[in-house]
Parts: structure tokens; C-alpha cells; sequence
């Protein structure tokens, strides 16, 4: 069996939206107009995915990252081009793709919103036809990962943000797919919350050697969990390489704030490879006093605006 789990070639989706004009007048206009525009929400992008790996989907809003995800997972079909997500043609398969995917669309739920999450495993188990005993050693590793127990009794409804991603994480994952989809699943989750879902992901990438496709803004979520990247930006491929590659051609990732006995704040971009933090803040401290520091993480459009002004492609 061939090691490419994922393949696009030439894929490209174009939306058709109205022209929209202004006011009441601008409305009634809208009735009849045939006045359209084509959005290409994702342009001539092709890419190779293969099995095991966790891949970082970046790019600004609008880049067309839910696009191209809403295309491997067969909601939407493309314009153009040729998808196969192990060998089948998503759109065209969509009941059996969906058997051999997971998907998590962050801050939309796909649980029984008033059901016990553990019902709703039950449900899932029924519909995916999973065996009794793989059930079962799933809950175990799910128990080995994660603490299960404050959950499992608790209705979707009732958990906080946190605990419902967490739980549709676990749903996703429940079936044993092939490959997983997470579009945004640490979004408005707080840094512990983030760590743990962080740390979920990996487990199950490890253990169950699941293809994970990750769109993210938190560039933390991708030093984290993913060792290659592919951005896209106005619905282009851009850069498709490690992400050790983009390090070693931008160098740092961080940027050190510190506080001074003024109270005024200085910035200084830490490059990693050649000066440690320490030594940044002991230099500093020579000259100055520091009261408080701060460690920024650059962001995933810090990181696309470098490629831009770096001339570096994929
Ligand atoms: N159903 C639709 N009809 C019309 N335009 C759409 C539709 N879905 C997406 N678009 C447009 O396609 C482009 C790409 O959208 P998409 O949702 O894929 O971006 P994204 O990279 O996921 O952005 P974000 O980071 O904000 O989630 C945007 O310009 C968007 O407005
Ligand atoms: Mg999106």
C-alpha cells in the first residue's frame, strides 16, 4: 500500500457571490442583478500527505485553509483538479470516505448537545459499527491520555469550552480513522487547556499513527505538535517544507519583552540558534533594571509576512 494518504493535484474552488450594493436601493438592485464576482477561495494548490504525519495548515483569514479541508473531507467538491484521500475521490465517496476520517471544526460541536458524552461514544460506536473489544481499548487509551472521568458523565451542554473540545477530539478520534481533521481546535482555549489538547494529539498521532491535519493561528500549536508545514495565502501554496527548514532560514520564533525600572517596555527577537534568552537578559541587566519579562511566540502571520519579505518559496 502506497505511504500517501492524501493527494491533490491542481486543486482549485471558486465561490460565485453577488456583488452586494449599498443601501435599500442598493438591495432591491441585488434582486436582479447579475452582477457576480468569483471569490478563487483555493487556487491551483497541490500537495502530498503521508500516513503518520501531523501537518500544520496555515494561513491568514481567508487564506482558504476550511476550504481545502471542507474539500478532503467531501462537503465541498472542487472547481477543478484531482483530490484522492486513500485512493477514493472524496466527493464522490462521501460515505466511505467518511468512514476512514474524523473531524473536528473547532467551537462547532458535532456531540448530541443534551446527551452524556459517554452516550454519545455509544451512539458513535453504533454508527461506525467499532468493535466491542477496540471500543474498549480506545476508552483505555483515551483513560491513559486525558482525565476522563469529570466528562464522560456530563452532557455536552454543560461543559465548559475546554471540555467539549476535548470531547469532540475524543469523538473524532473514537472510530480509529485514518486521518483526522482539526480546523482550529485550540481557538479561545486558555494556555493550559491549550497544552492539553496539545499533548491529546500527539498521544493518539503516536499511538495510533493517525494522518493529522492541523489549521491553526497559534504558531505554539505548530512548534508543538507538527513537523511540517504548508501555508497557503489567498488561496495559493506558498511554502510546503519542515518547519525546521523555516527555522533555520528566519531563525527565531521568539520575541523577549522585558519591563524596565521605568516601567517602559523593550523588545528584542531572540534568534534561538545563535543567543540563548539567559544571555539576552543578563546583558541587559548590566545596564538596566528589568521588573518583569515577557516570552511572545511570533504568529503564524508574523511567520508568513517573513516568507514574503524573504523571497522564500516552497
Ligand atoms: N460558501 C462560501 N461562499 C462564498 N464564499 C466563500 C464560501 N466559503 C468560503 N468562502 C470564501 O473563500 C475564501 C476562503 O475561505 P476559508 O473559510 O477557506 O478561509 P480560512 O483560511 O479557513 O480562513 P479563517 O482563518 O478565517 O478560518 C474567503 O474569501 C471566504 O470568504
Ligand atoms: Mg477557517
Amino acid at each position: 500500500m502506497s505511504n500517501e494518504v492524501i493527494v491533490m493535484k491542481n486543486i482549485s474552488k471558486q465561490f460565485k457571490v453577488l456583488n452586494r450594493h449599498e443601501g435599500l436601493k442598493g438591495s432591491i438592485q441585488d434582486l436582479f442583478s447579475r452582477d457576480y464576482k468569483i471569490i478563487k477561495a483555493v487556487d491551483d494548490v497541490s500537495l502530498t500527505v503521508n500516513k503518520g504525519e501531523i501537518i500544520g495548515y496555515l494561513g491568514p483569514n481567508g487564506a482558504g485553509k476550511s476550504t481545502t479541508i471542507k474539500i478532503m473531507t467531501g462537503v465541498l467538491e472542487p472547481s477543478a483538479g484531482e483530490i484522492f484521500v486513500d485512493g477514493r475521490m472524496p466527493y464522490k465517496d462521501r460515505t466511505a470516505n467518511s468512514e476512514n476520517i474524523g473531524v473536528v471544526f473547532g467551537q462547532r460541536s458535532q456531540l448530541w448537545w443534551n446527551l452524556p458524552l459517554i452516550e454519545s461514544f455509544n451512539l458513535l460506536r453504533n454508527i461506525y459499527l467499532v468493535p466491542e473489544k477496540d471500543y474498549r481499548n480506545m476508552l483505555e487509551l483515551y483513560r491513559s491520555l486525558v482525565d476522563l472521568e469529570p466528562i464522560l458523565h456530563k452532557p455536552v451542554r454543560q461543559m465548559s469550552l475546554g471540555q467539549r473540545t476535548l470531547s469532540d477530539i475524543l469523538a473524532a478520534f473514537l472510530h480509529n480513522p485514518g486521518i483526522v481533521f482539526l480546523d482550529e481546535p485550540t481557538i479561545g482555549l486558555d494556555v493550559s487547556m491549550k497544552a492539553r489538547i496539545r499533548e491529546l494529539i500527539r498521544g493518539l498521532n503516536e499511538v495510533k499513527g493517525t494522518t493529522v491535519i492541523l489549521t491553526t493561528h497559534d504558531m505554539g500549536d505548530v512548534d508543538a505538535l507538527c513537523k511540517r508545514i504548508i501555508i497557503i495565502d489567498k488561496g495559493r501554496k506558498i511554502y510546503d517544507n519542515d518547519i525546521e527548514h523555516l527555522k533555520s532560514y528566519f531563525g527565531s520564533y521568539r520575541t523577549l519583552r522585558m519591563r524596565l525600572g521605568d516601567d517602559s517596555w523593550v523588545e528584542q527577537v531572540i534568534d534561538e540558534k545563535k543567543t540563548d534568552v539567559m544571555h539576552v537578559m543578563q546583558e541587559m541587566q548590566k545596564e538596566h533594571k528589568i521588573k518583569d519579562i515577557q516570552l511572545q511566540e511570533i504568529s503564524t502571520e508574523e511567520v508568513i509576512r517573513k516568507i514574503y519579505e524573504g523571497g522564500e518559496s516552497a
